[in-house]
């Protein structure tokens, strides 16, 4: 059985979910599971937009024979976008299965193939660069680099018939897609903001300078239609979804309210986290969480860090040094290059409460962000002494996010 859908004008989507897979990468939960999105263009010329994951292959290339067969026609090109493995894998299947194709990629997906695969595919490459343009017949598509969104060698693709962005990774979501395939046929809510957010907090992040770089490049298009790899096919939510782009790309927080994550082992640091949040809803802040860094995976914790102002870290000493778990988070936020955040700091010791300063010391090359002074240090639990050093914090939290 296949399935292929009209997105635009002679543009189909052929793309595949895998179910199955509960880490994205082998280390990324994917509750909802993923799509690989793939796209195919009849036009004078059929271009094919990417294969798919190796997880499902069988099924993408019955979508892309069911499609063929269907209007009697032949594959002409494969373009490659993005080839990191989770779209080119089962690239050689879909240029073996189609002999008379050609593939479109440029010079360093060709490098990058060859490194992953040992070949390439000779007689049959169509090499494009920066500007250059394919004539399928009605439609001109144009190529243009997007390097290090979040691989070198991506490359976006505008059609000028139907205004179409294939986008790549960019603008892509975690979770499959169920018969739903535009943003116009869900609820687009917070809770599918999040498979955006998480997505590219954890995928592109690192990268926000060459991907407002991306975002400049692409505005000189008229878009209506953005074609990622993963995710929705976007047309109503584009705006919303560069606005958050080019905020999560400038590491500006989205909202003004307080993220609070603690590590905790006889709950004593995290009474004290539940407290401060109690306290500060009284004060009038609005958005606040709480999370505990041992119950979530650091992917949900660094997403939910692209989006607030205020970071209050908790965390216990444990054989003189920050909690296994929160060092990992921390880790996390180094590694993603987070910035503009004011982060504040609690911590807990029976004999010698040091991880305050680990963790401060940890974060202290993340840019332009404001450490807190008012450590609020803990001895095993919270005494009525500690009233004075925990009201001075939370006043600096409220004046901070009330500014
Ligand atoms: C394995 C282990 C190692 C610890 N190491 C230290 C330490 O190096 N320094 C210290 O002051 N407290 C240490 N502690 C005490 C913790 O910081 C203790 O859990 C805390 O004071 C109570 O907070 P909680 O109820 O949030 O876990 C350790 C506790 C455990 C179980
Ligand atoms: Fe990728
Ligand atoms: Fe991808």
């Amino acid at each position: 059985m296949t399935r292929f859908r009209l997105v635009e004008k002679d543009i189909y989507y052929v793309g595949e979910s895998d179910f199955k897979c509960s880490k994205f990468e082998n280390h990324i939960p994917i509750p909802g599971g993923m799509a690989y999105n793939s796209y195919l263009l009849v036009d004078e010329k059929t271009v094919l937009f990417d294969a798919s994951d190796a997880s499902v292959s069988d099924m993408f290339l019955e979508n892309i024979s069911g499609l063929l067969d269907s209007l009697n026609r032949k594959l002409d090109y494969v373009v490659v976008t993005h080839m990191e493995p989770d779209h080119s894998s089962s690239l050689k299947r879909v240029l073996e299965k189609y002999v008379d194709s050609k593939v479109v990629y440029n010079k360093k997906t060709q490098t990058m193939f060859k490194q992953f695969f040992g070949y390439t595919f000779e007689g049959r490459e169509i090499l494009v660069s920066e500007g250059e343009k394919l004539d399928t017949g009605e439609h001109v598509l144009e190529f243009f680099m997007a390097p290090m969104v979040h691989w070198p060698e991506v490359m976006m693709c505008y059609d000028h018939k139907t205004k179409s962005l294939f986008s790549a990774d960019a603008f892509g979501a975690f979770g499959s897609l169920s018969g739903n395939l535009f943003d116009t046929e869900i609820e687009f809510d917070e809770k599918i903001i999040e498979d955006y957010r998480r997505y590219y907090a954890n995928i592109v992040g690192k990268y926000g300078p060459q991907v407002l770089k991306t975002l400049e490049k692409a505005s000189s298009f008229e878009i209506e239609t953005i074609l990622p790899l993963h995710g929705f096919v976007l047309k109503k939510e584009i705006g919303k979804m560069i606005g958050l782009y080019s905020l999560w790309a400038a590491y500006k927080s989205e909202k003004k309210g307080v993220l609070i994550v603690y590590a905790s082992m006889y709950d004593h640091t995290k009474s004290v986290s539940l407290t401060l949040a109690t306290y500060l809803k009284e004060k009038g802040i609005k958005d606040i969480k709480v999370y505990d860094v041992s119950a979530q995976d650091p992917t949900y914790l660094v997403s939910e860090a692209f989006k607030y102002s205020d970071i209050v870290l908790a965390s216990v000493t444990h054989n003189n040094n920050i909690y296994i778990t929160m060092e990992e988070f921390l880790l996390s936020l180094v590694s993603m290059n987070v910035q503009n955040r004011n982060f504040y700091f609690i911590e807990n010791g029976t004999w010698a409460p040091v991880s305050a300063k680990l963790m401060k010391d940890k974060l202290s090359v993340l840019k332009n962000c404001t450490f807190s002074e008012n450590t609020l240090t803990i001895r095993s639990a919270y005494k009525q002494e500690d009233q004075g050093a925990f009201d001075i914090l939370v006043d600096e939290i409220v004046t901070n996010v009330g500014k």
